[in-house]
């Protein structure tokens, strides 16, 4: 059962030459017993001995070898502790009986000592220390083994609420070569804002957004501040994809994970495609003129730049290429065009990515096309993952449902280890805190350890819709296919 996970325990180089002297020690009590039991006095042709001297020796000899197993015991211990402490896990008190391999491994009858009324939900600590010091140390991994990345990642999150797992989130994805920026919601306690402004104080690398909004439900303002985060992050060297966050998104791959996987999507932006479902307002121009979309027009084409824009919605998560970016904030100003969705009602935020994405000819870097909508086709993305369940919460591995979205319950954690989605969406630590530490430790092992439980699926990600489009479309004979050639993560068995 435990064998598709592998393992490893600590670093056992340093025992066996330990062990190896132990056998040898063996090896010579072993000849010393044969040779006494061969000439003791009560064998037979044996030579008469003092039977006291006999005892003692023997006696001497088994203290000795329990003294030397008991050092090599305590020996083992200490290199276990060593390495324990330079390279496993640490979890929180709450959570700290909680074993996530054997959860892993798919042990039910252990899940069931976890999940359901056992559920563990985070005990909250009010008197966490803020002080830089504490930060890192809380933050920076142990040690500096981390090895360069070829190309970091850019994290722009949205947030209101739960510090500690958002402090636990930046840890996770941790590198000098990556971003994170929050925006802070200007509803969010004052508590919340201090702690924020603490680490971001702190590390050089956590931004933080001064002009807060207020968001809501419905979307409004998301767009926005997630738009001031790739202004800011812009100007941050190392990373060549921003993923787009929300407060209870779970990142679910580790650093190292990330930069393959975004290499492997080569520039094309990972953004969710359906089709626009009427929030459209048309009071509005819609089209690049109008919209004032770009900063420079002169060398833009008139047609372009007078006719409308194509529209999609998705996912307001999404991740999106280094040069997306650079244009979305350099080449275009996109205060209008992000103005005019927030004046809409309902779901407001989820078309501005999408509508740009399918927009081919504004010619955003890492673009798509409307042809698969055209034929009435969605297209797949890897950025989030999460169960809509509206009827039958019984369906959601944590049999719970909030605003038609399932609840991540460690439930979760085979299904988190094993889909090929970066992210997932939502967790709420007053709810489950186990799916968050265990999903740590995942994290942690694959980054230090060099755990390889599920190994990325590279042909998945190249084949693409959105990536094969990207490589090929300036090819005159390459034809789009808008349905994929792999079993899409949506079509897979659900909760594993
Ligand atoms: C992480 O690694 C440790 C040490 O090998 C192991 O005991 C633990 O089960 C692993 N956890 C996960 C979630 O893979
Ligand atoms: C605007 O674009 C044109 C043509 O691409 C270029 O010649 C001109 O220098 C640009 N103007 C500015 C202010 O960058």
């Amino acid at each position: 059962m435990r064998s598709k996970v592998q393992y490893q325990l600590f670093d056992r180089s340093g025992a066996p030459k330990s062990f190896r002297f132990l056998w040898m020690f063996l090896f010579v009590v072993a000849c010393f017993v044969i040779y006494f039991s061969l000439f003791s006095p009560s064998t037979k042709g044996g030579f008469k001995r003092n039977p006291i001297t006999y005892e003692q020796v023997m006696k001497d000899l088994r203290n000795k070898i329990d003294r030397i197993i008991n050092e090599l015991q305590q020996d083992l211990v200490k290199l276990e502790l060593k390495n324990g402490i330079k390279n496993l896990y640490r979890r929180r008190p709450e959570t700290d009986h909680v074993d996530c391999g054997r959860i892993l491994s798919g042990d039910k009858a252990y899940l069931e000592s976890v999940s359901g009324k056992n559920r563990i939900k985070i005990v909250e600590n009010d008197q966490l220390d803020m002080s830089c010091a504490a930060i890192m140390n809380r933050i920076l991994p142990p040690g500096s083994n981390l090895k360069p990345l070829k190309n970091g990642v850019a994290f722009a999150r949205i947030v209101y609420a739960d510090y500690e797992m958002l402090e636990k989130q930046v840890q996770m994805s941790y590198h000098p070569q990556n971003s994170f920026c929050f925006a802070i919601d200007k509803k969010a306690p004052p508590k919340f804002h201090e702690r924020l402004r603490a680490m971001a104080a702190c590390l050089p690398n956590v931004l933080l957004l001064p002009d807060e909004e207020s968001v809501d439900s419905d979307g409004h303002n998301i767009n926005s501040a997630h738009y001031n985060c790739m202004r800011v992050l812009i100007n941050k060297p190392g990373w060549n994809y921003v993923i787009l966050l929300q407060n209870h998104d779970l990142i679910t791959k580790s650093v190292y994970e990330l930069e393959q996987v975004y290499e492997w999507l080569g520039g094309a932006n990972d953004v969710e495609i359906t089709p626009e479902a009427g929030r459209l307002d048309n009071k509005f121009k819609w089209d690049p003129k109008s919209l004032k979309m770009f900063r420079n027009e002169s060398g833009i084409n008139e047609v372009v730049l007078n006719g409308k824009m194509k529209f999609a919605k998705g996912a307001v998560q999404g991740s999106l290429s280094r040069a997306a970016v650079e244009w979305m904030v350099r080449t275009a100003d996109l205060t209008i065009y992000i103005d005019q969705w927030n004046k809409g009602e309902f779901g407001v935020d989820e078309m501005f990515i999408q509508s740009l994405q399918v927009s081919a000819d504004l010619g955003m870097p890492g673009h798509f096309t409307d042809e698969c909508l055209k034929q009435g086709k969605k297209t797949d993305f890897v950025s989030r993952m999460s169960q809509w369940e509206s009827s039958d919460a019984n369906r959601c591995g944590s049999k719970t449902v909030r605003h038609g979205i399932c609840l991540l319950g460690i439930e979760d954690f085979r299904t988190l280890a094993a889909y090929p989605n970066l992210m997932f969406n939502k967790m709420i630590p007053s709810f489950d805190y186990a799916i968050v530490e265990c999903s740590a430790e995942l994290l942690h092992n694959r980054t230090f350890l060099g755990q390889e439980d599920h190994k990325l699926e590279e042909d998945y990600y190249t084949n693409m819709i959105n990536v094969l489009y990207h490589n090929n479309h300036l090819d005159p004979n390459f034809k789009l296919e808008c349905t994929p050639s792999y079993k899409e993560w949506l079509a897979r068995d659900y909760p594993l």
